[in-house]
């Protein structure tokens, strides 16, 4: 029995910013983001937004009426949560009108917690073949105003239905993982910014990387060329064309250079969203679906997930029959549709988000997703369906 994602959904808010723009008035040369970076644009997320809203909004493009009896496990992957104890999932699978009769949790592991949730979802799967499982990634990047972090922000958030006979891809089976305790990128209690060795972040990323995939070459006895094309966690897209010239570095020039061309359709998206943390990946592998023309059934992509702290994971899906029918165009149309705002309307939106004061209503009428958070009421999140 074949298991794999039946569907994706992404959302992101309806603001951007552009990357030049900014680097123009943090006194940077444009092309250190634009090419050193590798990000054109930025998601900015608004006050009415947060990770159960953007993951809401994810999963209503992919939950239709059919499958309210079906899913029956809802897992969030997070580091943004907005709770210590209460989990997005609950507030999402209500506000999406799943039944109760259903398992709902979040996971935490930095970037790594949506292929936590998805891994967990074919055991699952395995064992309830007539069950589906929504997974969500959904974060909000943030490093601070005019810190080394501040391009590579961004915010969003993936919805993954899993399923057996998945109309999209299906897990090949194989999996390789490695861990270590490793100071990279941590978030304490009680801070709204995360804390990150950059550099040092970025070689953990590419080590960990080499672990699992001589693992996962030695397991499997896999080479380069058995996949049509990867998919990498792209915290910002010069870090997956480092991750990408790391697999090739031993092939012939011609591959070399085939391997780079297709790595272009992986980050596309992921280079006007910038990053989301949990939901990057999946992202990357949207953006490489819906925008590469090479791609055909029983095509074999290889994904890396990497979480800091530390977490990384190789795995392999394919390419179903009619996967093409899937994939709607919904995500291009959403990222065209948004409007650029300035550094200035930025830097507003984003000291905005750094508090939030109880019993605060938050003026919607300017956010037409369908989930928004419309107040706090007495420390409780109120959440509303506009549509
Ligand atoms: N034109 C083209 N490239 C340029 C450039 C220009 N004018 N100016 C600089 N660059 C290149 C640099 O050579 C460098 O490339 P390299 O990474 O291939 O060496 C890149 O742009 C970044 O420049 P650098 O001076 O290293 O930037 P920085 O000190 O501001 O830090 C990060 C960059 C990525 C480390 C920083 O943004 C960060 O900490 N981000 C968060 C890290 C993260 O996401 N970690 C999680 C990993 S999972």
């Amino acid at each position: 029995m074949k298991i794999g994602i039946d569907n994706i959904g992404f959302y992101t808010s309806n603001l951007f910013l552009d990357m030049a723009k900014l680097a123009k008035k943090r006194n940077e040369d444009p092309n250190k983001y634009l090419i050193g970076i590798g990000q054109e644009k930025m998601a900015v997320i608004p006050k009415t937004q947060d990770i159960v809203t953007l993951g809401a909004n994810a999963a209503s493009q992919i939950v239709t009426d059919d499958l309210m009896d079906e899913i029956d496990l809802v897992i969030v992957g997070t580091e943004s949560g907005m709770d210590n104890s209460k989990s997005a999932a609950a507030y999402i699978a209500n506000l999406l009108g799943l039944k109760n009769s259903i398992r709902t949790f979040e996971i935490k592991q930095a970037c790594y917690g949506a292929t936590a949730g998805l891994q967990m979802a074919k055991d699952y799967i395995q064992i309830h073949p007539d069950k589906k499982a929504l997974v969500i990634g959904a974060d909000i990047a943030k490093y601070g105003l005019k810190t080394k972090g501040e391009p590579t922000q961004g915010g969003g958030a993936v919805a993954m239905l899993v399923s057996a006979n998945p109309k999209l891809l299906a897990f090949d089976g194989d999996s390789t993982y490695y861990a270590e305790d490793v100071m990279d990128f941590w978030r304490p209690l009680g801070y709204s910014e995360a804390k990150v060795d950059g550099k040092f972040s970025t070689n953990v990323y590419l080590d960990f990387l080499s672990h699992v995939y001589a693992d996962y070459q030695d397991t499997y006895g896999a080479k380069l060329t058995d996949f049509a094309s990867f998919a990498f966690h792209l915290p910002y897209t010069k870090q997956g064309l480092k991750a990408i010239k790391f697999l090739i570095q031993n092939e012939p020039e011609e591959v070399q250079a085939s391997y780079l061309n297709k790595f272009e359709a992986s980050r596309k998206y992921n280079k006007i969203v910038g990053n989301l943390y949990t939901g990057s990946l999946y992202l990357s592998l949207l953006s490489l679906l819906e925008n590469a023309d090479f791609l055909k059934e029983n095509d074999k992509i290889g994904l890396y997930s990497y979480g800091s702290g530390a977490q990384g994971e190789f795995f392999a899906m394919k390419l179903v029959e009619g996967f093409q029918s899937v994939l709607t165009g919904k995500t291009k149309n959403l990222l065209a549709k948004r409007e650029e705002i300035s550094v200035e309307e930025y830097e507003k939106i984003y000291q905005s988000t750094l508090n939030y004061r109880d019993n605060e209503v938050f003026d919607v009428t300017e956010d037409h997703a369908r989930y928004v958070l419309a107040k706090i009421d007495d420390t409780k999140r109120i959440y509303i369906k506009q549509f």
